[in-house]
């Protein structure tokens, strides 16, 4: 298993650049199965992700080609419509297989979705299955495993009784060659979503509302397939920015779409964190000192729940008490152990409530990254703390970030990787 040795505190300065959205990459890669034709997607991130998504293409008989950041697909013929459960079961999002399996063979057989900590049990998928339903089809649920069967997808009304981003994702994709129209209600409105909607408008799909909370979808009756420009990652983002301001280190973000995180900018301007904007670029002054400010994570444009980790780690550092407050996940607050090891000031008031005095001193410890956003989170903790900290269970972070250690290294922190990659 490998891990990352890192020295703090660090004193970071330069540019580091954003990678094309892990969680835009994960929908358009199985979008691929809707078209007979090729699709070029550019901007792909090389990340763990992303490599068991392609080999789970590659498994079904995509022919995939990559170089560098380019990838080319093409799905001319599946050899078969069962997700294999060794890949499937590294991460949440090839449940993203399920619909165009379904739209395009009719049937699909896949595990329930493995990856991080919070892909366990407590990832549930019931909100596509019963859209699948709804759709007409038929659902047998095995041992550890999930049949699916559908001779034709018919177009239907749905409401999503939560917000749920791939359960939205999905239900485009199972309804783009449907039979009839499709109204989907209470949608997700993550900038992925209207990415993959235009993308699919654009050969041939008719996707209308994405982005907004009532998404309309009239089937056609087949699609092309082109290129795709995947956006930059919102996340890593903000993950970068939220690193800045918690070394006090002046930063230039490039690569990236500021207005996706309008929500974290705008508390960065009540803490008093320092920035400037560009089209496609952020720029994070050193902070001399942070004000506390409380947060709640929300489905977008609110605050999103994939920063609220590396957003505790800031609060440390923050003048005062913070309220964090995890309103979307359950578990999505255990990482808050580690930082109280550390020596953060932290009380769980409740298991979606914490509350972090600061400012407080860390210490360097040895870690184990549950999930890819608590993994993200140690590394910025340790380039805060005193001394030496170790993170092992480093897949979880290659998950989701190209190349992080190369990245940061370049601003020069001090980080390093160690052991073997299996
Ligand atoms: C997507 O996950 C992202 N993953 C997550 O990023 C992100 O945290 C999340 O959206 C919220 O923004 C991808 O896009 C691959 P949800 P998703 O369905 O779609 C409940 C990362 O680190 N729910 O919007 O799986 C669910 O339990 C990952 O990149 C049901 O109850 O999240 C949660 O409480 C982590 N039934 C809530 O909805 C269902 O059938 C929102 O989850 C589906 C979801």
């Amino acid at each position: 298993m490998s891990k990352f040795i890192i020295q703090g505190p660090a004193k970071l300065s330069g540019e580091i650049e954003v990678r094309g959205a892990k969680n835009a990459a994960l929908k358009i890669i199985p979008a691929a199965i809707l078209s007979r034709e090729k699709i070029t997607i550019n901007n792909l991130p090389d990340i763990e992700d992303v490599n068991r998504a392609l080999e789970l293409m590659e498994d079904l008989g995509a022919e995939v080609s990559r170089q560098n950041g380019r990838c080319e697909i093409q799905v001319s013929e599946l050899s078969k419509n069962e997700l294999n459960p060794g890949l499937a079961n590294k991460f949440r999002a090839s449940i993203m297989f399920a619909a165009p399996l379904l739209a395009r063979a009719g049937e699909v057989k896949f595990p329930h979705p493995g990856g991080c900590v919070l892909g366990a049990a407590t990832r549930p998928i019931d909100l596509f299955l019963e859209g699948f339903e709804a759709m007409g089809a038929e659902i047998k649920e095995k041992e550890d495993y999930y049949h699916i069967k559908a001779k034709k997808l018919k177009g239907c009304e749905y409401f999503f009784t939560t917000v749920t981003v791939t359960g939205t994702e999905a239900m485009i994709m199972a309804a783009v060659l449907a039979e009839g129209d499709t109204v989907l209600k209470n949608c997700a409105m993550e900038p992925e979503i209207p990415a993959l909607a235009e993308y699919l408008n654009r050969q041939g799909a008719r996707v209308i509302g994405a982005g907004t909370p009532t998404i309309k979808i009239e089937g056609v009756k087949e699609i092309k397939a082109g290129q795709f420009n995947i956006i930059p990652d919102r996340i890593e983002t903000g993950t970068f920015a939220i690193l800045a301001a918690a070394t006090k280190s002046e930063i230039k973000i490039t690569n990236c779409e500021p207005k996706h995180i309008e929500s974290l900018l705008n508390i960065f301007k009540k803490q008093g964190v320092k920035f400037e904007t560009g089209d496609d670029w952020l720029k994070i002054s050193a902070a001399k000192s942070i004000k506390p400010y409380n947060i709640k994570t929300r489905e977008y444009p609110g605050f999103p729940t994939d920063l609220q980790s590396p957003y505790t780690v800031l609060a440390t550092q923050a003048n005062g008490s913070s309220l964090v407050h995890e309103t979307i996940y359950e578990r999505r607050l255990l990482f808050t152990d580690m930082l109280a090891q550390m020596g953060a000031d932290i009380i769980m008031c409740d298991p979606h409530r914490v509350v972090i005095n600061g400012p407080t001193k860390l210490y360097g410890r040895k870690l184990t990254s549950p999930d890819l956003r608590a993994g993200i989170t140690m590394i910025i903790a340790a380039l805060i703390a005193e001394g030496q900290t170790e993170i092992d269970n480093i897949y979880q972070i290659d998950r989701g970030y190209e190349d992080i250690d190369g990245r940061l290294r370049k601003l020069g922190a001090d980080i390093r990787r160690e052991g073997t990659l299996l």
